[in-house]
């Protein structure tokens, strides 16, 4: 059955639609549109397309510099004002689309078919687009939400193990941070990796009506928005460190991790919220064992670099890092950790524990 729902947002509403054999009806709708796309992706449209941009889906092509020759391509194929971009592909698409709608000459309108998990339970709503300057992940941006969500779930059966496994990361880091009934009704739902469509789709919608309540409440990342950002700012590292071989939704995975051993081991925690934790982060093990190469890429982790890019991360303020970490009863917070030596080692350690005792899982596994 598909599903429809409207986001509101300050620049408007906007309407999200979940079902399968979206792309033709997308491709017939916007007839004349520039089609932005993932070149993996690029087959999928019929061969007269002849207003198309392909973007390889890399974290260095969603960078400012990157930016330029995509805007002056668009000029090139003829775009004015009026003409609609049409973005297809993941997170990385996203990202370039958003910024490059919003800028060019002084925006355009644009569609957004997200084709990765990840894009479909998660980045598709809320609007904002995450660009890299040099080594800075994520440095610039701005909110430039779609005139529509198109989500074909198609999309989803050409993806492969660790794609859905980040996607799935995402998706349960949104129902845990918006309530342990949400949180439970997630998991009801028996996420997979290799999902029926069916499944996938309630999937898809209830991440997205949870992440709703988030970018309606606060649409511009003040309070409760900033909430979304547990696992990031750890799991930004982790990306940052490995040369992005650890992916944007399993460092996430992992960044949930390193999180909890930061509560436990400031006793940030009471019983019950441990439970609470201990069944997110037991989930997201059981999903991260189905990376075998991941064992060794987390023994191989150099944690100085790693804790030199948590450092760089643009979230910190001078005097304190900013982390999203769960307390007392296993609710999420955002909390100051003092920018001296001391609070430098306690995030070393955090991040050291979660390293040590996932690698242990994947090597279990492979032995
Ligand atoms: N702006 C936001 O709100 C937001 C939120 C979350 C993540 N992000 C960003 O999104 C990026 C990660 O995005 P992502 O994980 O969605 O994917 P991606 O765009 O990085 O793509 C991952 C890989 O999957 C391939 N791919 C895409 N669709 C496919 C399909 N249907 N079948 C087979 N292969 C396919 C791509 O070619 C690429 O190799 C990161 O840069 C992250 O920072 C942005």
């Amino acid at each position: 059955m598909p599903e429809s729902f409207e986001i509101s947002a300050s620049s408007g509403r906007y309407q999200v639609t979940v079902d399968s054999g979206l792309l033709a009806d997308a491709l017939r709708s916007h007839a004349g549109a520039v089609i932005l796309i993932d070149d993996r992706l690029a087959d999928a449209l019929p061969a007269g397309e002849k207003k198309v941009i392909r973007v390889t889906a890399v974290e260095s092509s969603k960078s400012l510099e990157q930016a330029a020759p995509i805007v002056a391509k668009l000029r090139e194929l003829g775009a004015h004002r009026r003409t609609h971009l049409l973005a297809i592909g993941g997170g990385i698409v996203q990202d370039v689309a958003t910024f490059v709608a919003s800028i060019y000459m002084r925006g355009i309108s644009w569609s957004y078919l997200p084709t990765t998990l990840l894009g479909m339970v998660d980045s598709c709503v809320g609007g904002k687009s995450s660009i890299n300057v040099y080594d800075y992940k994520n440095l610039v941006g701005n909110f430039y939400p779609p005139a529509e969500v198109l989500i074909d779930l198609d999309f989803l059966r050409s993806l492969k193990a660790e794609q859905m496994i980040g996607g799935l990361c995402e998706a349960v880091k949104i129902c845990y941070a918006r309530s342990a009934e949400e949180f439970s009704a997630y998991l009801a739902d028996a996420p997979a990796i290799d999902m029926a469509p069916a499944r996938a789709e309630r999937i898809v919608v209830r991440s997205l009506r949870a992440k709703q309540w988030f970018i309606e409440i606060d649409e511009f990342d003040q309070k409760e928005r900033l909430l979304l950002n547990f696992g990031h700012t750890f799991g930004h590292a982790l990306e940052a460190g490995t040369e992005f071989r650890i992916s944007h939704g399993v460092a996430v995975g992992i960044g949930m991790v390193v999180a909890e051993e930061y509560a436990k081991q400031n006793a940030l925690l009471a019983p019950a919220g441990r439970k609470c934790v201990e069944r997110l982060t037991g989930h997201v093990e059981l999903l991260l064992k189905e990376l075998p190469q991941l064992a060794d890429e987390l023994r191989s982790l150099d944690i100085d670099l790693i804790t030199e890019k948590f450092d760089n991360d643009k979230k910190h303020q001078a005097d304190q890092y900013r982390i999203v970490v769960p307390k007392g009863n296993g609710a999420l917070e955002l909390v100051g950790v003092a920018r001296t030596e001391q609070g430098r080692m306690t995030i070393r350690k955090a991040y050291r524990a979660a390293i040590e005792r996932l690698a242990k899982i994947n090597q279990l596994l492979m032995i």
